[in-house]
């Protein structure tokens, strides 16, 4: 199988940490360039993670930096879950490497249209240089295969009652991705949620070597659950899809994001409408997992217990 071409779209973070390392190890992935944006951290945070993380996987991949605040409100990072770097838990070497020197919008314009192949984008932060991407540079949007992003729900919050963290911190830029017309998979925490590891998961990944060991190191420190309750790795759900569709049930689903108000950030997904009539099915949405899969997948991603 030729690997697929992706772009990262990403704020590491420590899920973020992790499926970048999986799709980077992973023969059936080609990596063309990790695009940062500004949300679990700060941006300039973010770009060091992207760098550091090209560096100890010893990959050629470009790292560029681009948006560090959302299109229209303040960015409300979360260092208590990733840490103040927003990879806490492992000692980095000093990082050589640098990004490149233009912003990632202008990078991921050329990647994209000079790509023979469509290129799919992988949005595991905020939307916001992807939003700026298609306002500036429109006629990218036919040659994209497609988006796949973690973000959003149907149903619950984790950053409050209704909203995940990565549409939260920039629904203005959200509600222009997923009302771009590129076709776009979501997944949100209805199925991230279930795909968690436990700490008998975690000590195989730690044994299997360097990029185990960082990443294990990562997860002691990481607050998105527990080893013991199960550690939520969202991003890397999203990598998990790529490879292994048959893992998730996926719909057709009406999804609108609400942009202010009491519930700025929440995916609204109306299919009393759909039924009526009234609103047209426009993300296919994973509504399920199957867990054990999942896990099993993860692991052997390190442990060689599936193909990569
Ligand atoms: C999302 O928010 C971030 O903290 C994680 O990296 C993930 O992308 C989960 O809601
Ligand atoms: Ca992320």
């Amino acid at each position: 199988m030729k690997p697929r071409p992706i772009i990262f779209d990403t704020d590491p973070g420590i899920d973020d940490a992790a499926a970048i390392v999986i799709a980077v190890r992973n023969k059936n992935l080609d990596v063309k360039l990790l695009s940062t944006v500004g949300a679990n951290v700060e941006v300039e945070k973010t770009t060091m993670n992207a760098l550091r993380l090209t560096e100890l996987l010893e990959a050629d991949i470009p790292v560029a930096k681009g948006c560090g605040e959302p299109l229209l409100k303040k960015l409300e990072p979360c260092p208590e879950i990733h840490g103040v770097t927003g990879m806490d838990g492992y000692d980095f070497p000093p990082v050589t490497r640098k990004p490149l020197d233009r912003h990632s919008v202008e990078v991921m314009r050329e990647m994209i249209m000079e790509s023979e192949e469509p290129i799919t984008l992988v949005v595991i932060g905020t939307h916001t240089n992807i939003a700026i991407l298609f306002r500036m540079y429109p006629e990218v949007k036919e040659r994209i295969a497609e988006i796949v992003t973690m973000g959003g729900g149907l149903s619950g919050g984790n950053t409050n009652s209704t909203a995940e963290f990565n549409i939260y911190n920039d629904p203005h830029a959200a509600a222009a991705v997923f009302g771009s017309g590129v076709p776009i998979t979501m997944l949100g925490l209805n199925v991230t949620n279930k795909a968690v590891i436990y700490r008998e998961d975690a000590e195989k990944i730690d044994a299997s070597g360097k990029e185990g060991h960082m990443l294990y190191s990562l997860f002691e420190h990481y607050r998105g659950g527990t080893l013991d309750a199960g550690l939520k790795i969202h991003d890397a759900v999203a990598v998990a899809y790529m490879l292994h569709p048959e893992m998730f049930t996926t719909e057709m689903l009406s999804v609108e994001i609400a942009t202010e108000g009491v519930a700025a950030g929440t995916t609204v997904s109306d299919f009393r409408a759909v039924q009526r009539g009234e609103k047209t099915p426009n993300v296919n949405v994973c509504v399920d997992v199957d867990a054990e899969k999942f896990r099993q997948w993860f692991v052997g991603e390190f442990c060689g217990q599936t193909e990569r």
